[in-house]
């Protein structure tokens, strides 16, 4: 069989646009080699996509594929396997909370030699920023830092004070990526309200991301990353600041505090969900500079129901994006952009992203026309639940390629474990 494949007859979605060209992949090297208006198969393997869209794989920035801190909800396997069923091809794993926290240079190396065994998809693992590890943390040669200014009843927390002398310590040019939500806000709301998305409100998120945004600024030409914004306000604080970018999830835009009623403690997360006026306002918001992370956060439902947060998403990401195309809520260069090219470019996945010559041959085969609904069953997550499980959305991912080999037939995930590869 040839190594090289041509996919004849499609239309190539960019951020620029949406044409019709032939794509010529070397399978072996993995790379796109020629883009033209057409290109003689000869000698190739080709791959009919008339009547149907190539996209860029999805780049998610932010997963947490709680391998190996507990594997009993997903691990990279799992979690990567969703990820192509979605059509997702590269993730940026979150760090552990705990057994160990990647907090740590040993459990950050420990963690990456188990992602290279098992993981389908590429990826690149995220270092977690503690009160105390600002010097390990600077020379830990990740991508990326998170930290959470939030309570996680672990080591993966920080006070505005550490966070600041992180800001100082990492990289300058390498993202700190933010959960903002402000502690003393929820501690003062806990005792009047009951209810989790009261407790912890909008103004929370608001006041934990200013005062991110004002202690980067501090720093000199720091690299910010807002993580999961839920508010417009948010987004705003965000366009203002130089050296800044942001994600939202898609769950925030496709479900509101109505939609409790129905998932009930499924639903809980956090940020929790806002209200259908915030919701709409958050998909106004939406432009160029907008980046789409899952922030897929598995928990099993017998763990949701004794109160855990966070919803998984990574299979579920591009499918919903993919929807609001179909509902001309975006374009389908704008989705590109915000799925694959932002991600990319903000990460240093310089051969991710977009279908270009001489970047990596991750490809997404789609039918927009097609109709499909979301079940847990074929979104393949090992939590075995998705808050989304019923509805209907149009475009169906046909097929999946990673690096020019076939990943996901649009009914089983072929790649296998340690098919992913580490970005550097
Ligand atoms: O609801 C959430 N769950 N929000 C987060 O930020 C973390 C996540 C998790 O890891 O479960
Ligand atoms: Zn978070
Ligand atoms: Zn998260």
């Amino acid at each position: 069989m040839s190594q090289f494949l041509v996919f004849k007859g499609g239309k190539i979605v960019t951020p620029q646009g949406v044409r019709r060209a032939d794509v010529l992949v070397d399978s072996k090297s993995g790379k796109v080699l020629r883009i033209s208006s057409h290109i003689l198969s000869k000698g190739a393997r080709a791959i009919n996509c008339a009547g149907l869209l190539l996209l860029p794989g999805a780049v998610d920035p932010h997963v947490h594929l709680r391998d190996p801190e507990d594997t009993s909800k997903e691990d990279f396997s799992t979690g990567t396997a969703s990820a192509l069923a979605g059509g997702v091809t590269t993730v940026i794993d979150m760090p552990c909370y705990r057994n160990p926290a990647t907090t740590s240079l040993s459990a950050y190396n420990r963690k990456r030699a188990i992602a290279k065994k098992k993981c389908r998809c590429d990826y690149q693992i995220r270092f977690g920023a503690s009160e105390k590890n600002q010097r390990e943390a600077a020379k830990c040669g990740a991508h990326s830092l998170k930290i959470f200014l939030t309570d996680t009843n672990s080591e993966l927390s920080c006070s505005y004070a550490a966070a600041a002398r992180h800001f100082a310590a990492f990289p300058k040019e390498k993202p700190i990526c933010i959960h903002a939500e402000d502690n003393a806000r929820i501690a003062e709301r806990k005792l009047r309200y009951f209810e989790h998305e009261k407790v912890r409100d909008k103004v929370a998120a608001q006041i934990a991301c200013q005062k991110a945004l004002k202690l980067a600024a501090r720093a000199g030409k720091r690299r910010i990353h807002m993580c999961h914004l839920t508010t417009g306000k948010e987004v705003d604080m965000c366009r203002k600041h130089p050296n800044a970018t942001y994600e939202i999830n898609p769950a925030h835009l496709h479900l509101c505090i109505d939609d409790l009623v129905d998932l009930g403690f499924l639903g809980k997360v956090n940020p929790p969900l806002r209200d259908r006026t915030e919701m709409t306002r958050l998909w106004r918001k939406i432009g160029d500079d907008t980046m789409m992370a899952s922030d897929h956060a598995p928990h099993l439902p017998g763990q949701k129901k004794f109160g855990a947060s966070g919803l998984p998403g990574v299979g579920t990401l591009l499918p919903l994006m993919l929807q609001a195309v179909h509902a001309r809520k975006i374009t389908l260069p704008r989705l590109a952009r915000i799925c694959s090219y932002n991600a990319a470019q903000a990460f240093s996945l310089s051969s991710k992203g977009e279908i270009a010559e001489g970047k990596d041959a991750d490809i997404v085969l789609v039918d927009l026309h097609k109709k499909w609904r979301i079940s847990a069953k074929n979104r393949l997550s090992k939590c075995k639940w998705t808050p989304f499980e019923g509805t209907e959305v149009h475009g169906k991912i046909e097929e999946v390629y990673l690096r020019g080999k076939l990943a996901y037939d649009g009914k089983k995930v072929l790649a296998k474990k340690g098919a992913g590869k580490e970005v550097k």
